[in-house]
């Protein structure tokens, strides 16, 4: 007793609790998977990637299963839902299922099943003319790009997801479709730094970003926030008790201490902090999260700012792109972005990618010691002498 449908017309409002489901559950996957995978499950004994999005996988027991994977936006209507769904009947029995970079997987059972799949799935684009199902993300390449709400749903963000996603997954296509680079690249996006998904571990990151203290609402704090979570919220202490003129309760915030992070109005929504010139877009660079040769890394801040450019971002997408070039002509086969940047020296890394490197770059925040260079160790690029600059040392 599940299904929406048997639960329709049940609910009454004078009874909220009778007939109440709970404690339910999601569906056991069990009753989704394909036959193929059903029957070899646990025994697959290896796998190959046949050309760009579309792999096969071998069993034990001679059995084949062909997966061809889609590029998807993410953000759906129950139309486009419907039309997987339309795929799904057609050419996989009813099955289809989702990456956990929300790409859409169609899988079937014989190569002749795989053509047509793949010749109908080319086929389908918008009236304005994108792909609705674009074949890639596999291997060496981009995949889909990890992201957040924006100013679809959320209300602290500093940017947009979605349209920012589109702008640069635009740009990288070619690499969706492909798998030209050292190894895969993974991009995801975040519109607050609470960092809803993957950018603290991708290997190019965009995070929306603040560069204004919040604005104080001294007439409704005291009624809509709990004074002391706030204060709390902040990770510098900026933020202390304070009396209004007629002796209600408030807050001040030290401005040259705050740097801008929102948390305080996660908390309090009397310290609102959006605003149309401060907010933009920081890149971030370097992280994974696999252990293939090297640990997983967080990613770094390489470029501290960049403005809204509504809606196509172009200084995103021109940064996102220089980073890729330098990484795709300079790295070795399998290195990721961040393995690149660590063996050639991040003042390398800055030189072959043309960013400037400012003081906004360097680590001040209680552990930041652990950033610095402690070592003689580095080599003559003007990226170093911008670092040795930055941090106050020899001109
Ligand atoms: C008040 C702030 C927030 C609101 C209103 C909010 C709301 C939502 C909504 C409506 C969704 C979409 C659910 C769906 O797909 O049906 C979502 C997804 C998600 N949220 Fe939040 N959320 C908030 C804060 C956060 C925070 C702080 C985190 C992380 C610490 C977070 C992590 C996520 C993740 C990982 C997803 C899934 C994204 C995906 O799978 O595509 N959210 N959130
Ligand atoms: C010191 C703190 C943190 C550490 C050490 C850390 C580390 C990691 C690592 C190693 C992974 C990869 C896990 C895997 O291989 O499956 C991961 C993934 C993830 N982290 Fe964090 N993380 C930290 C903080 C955060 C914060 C603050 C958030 C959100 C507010 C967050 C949200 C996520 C999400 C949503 C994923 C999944 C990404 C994906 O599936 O692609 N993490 N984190
Ligand atoms: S990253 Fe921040 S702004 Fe974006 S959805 Fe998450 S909480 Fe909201
Ligand atoms: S925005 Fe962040 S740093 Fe600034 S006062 Fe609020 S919690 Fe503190």
């Amino acid at each position: 007793m599940s299904l929406s449908l048997e639960r329709l017309g049940r609910y009454n409002p004078e009874k909220p609790l009778e007939n109440r489901l709970t404690d339910m559950g999601p569906r056991h996957y069990w009753e989704y998977f394909p036959p193929v995978i059903k029957n070899n499950y646990g025994k697959w004994a290896y796998h190959d990637i046949l050309e760009p999005g579309v792999m096969v996988h071998v069993s034990e027991t001679g059995d084949k299963v062909f997966t061809v994977r889609c590029g998807a936006a993410r953000f759906m209507t129950v139309e486009l839902v419907r039309e997987i769904c339309e795929i799904a009947d057609k050419h996989c029995d009813g099955y289809v299922r989702f990456t956990t970079r929300n790409n859409i997987e169609f899988m079937v059972d014989s190569s002749d099943k795989l053509e047509a799949l793949k010749k109908d799935l080319a086929s389908r684009k918008f009236v304005s003319g994108s792909f609705k199902f674009p074949i890639g993300g596999t291997g060496a390449g981009v995949t889909n790009i990890v992201h957040t709400q924006g100013f679809i749903h959320c209300h602290t963000p500093a940017t947009d997801a979605s349209s920012m996603v589109k702008s640069v997954a635009d740009e990288l296509f070619d690499y969706f479709t492909g798998m030209t680079l050292p190894a895969k690249v993974r991009v995801s996006m975040a519109c607050c730094l609470n960092m809803c998904g993957a950018v603290h571990c991708s290997d190019i990151a965009m995070l929306g970003y603040h560069r204004k203290p919040p604005i104080i609402d001294h007439e409704i704090i005291s009624k809509v926030c709990e004074i002391p979570l706030a204060i709390t919220a902040c990770p510098v202490g900026a933020i202390s008790p304070d009396k209004t003129k007629d002796g209600g309760k408030t807050v001040k915030i030290k401005g040259e201490r705050c740097m801008f992070c929102g948390n305080c109005y996660t908390m309090c929504q009397a310290l609102p902090l959006a605003d149309k010139e401060g907010d933009g877009v920081t890149i971030l660079a370097g992280g994974k999260i696999s252990n293939r040769i090297s640990e997983p890394k967080f990613s770094k801040v390489v470029v501290p700012w960049l403005p809204n450019n509504f809606p196509r971002f172009p200084e995103v997408v021109e940064t996102v792109k220089k980073i890729i070039n330098a990484y795709a002509n300079d790295a070795n086969k399998y290195e990721r972005l961040g393995d690149w940047a660590e063996r050639i020296g991040w003042e390398k890394f800055f030189e072959k990618t043309g960013l400037e490197f400012t003081e906004h770059l360097l680590d001040d925040y209680r552990l930041a010691y652990d950033t610095w260079r402690t070592s003689t160790q580095f080599k003559y690029t003007d990226a170093a002498w911008a670092v040795s600059k930055a941090a106050g040392g020899i001109e």
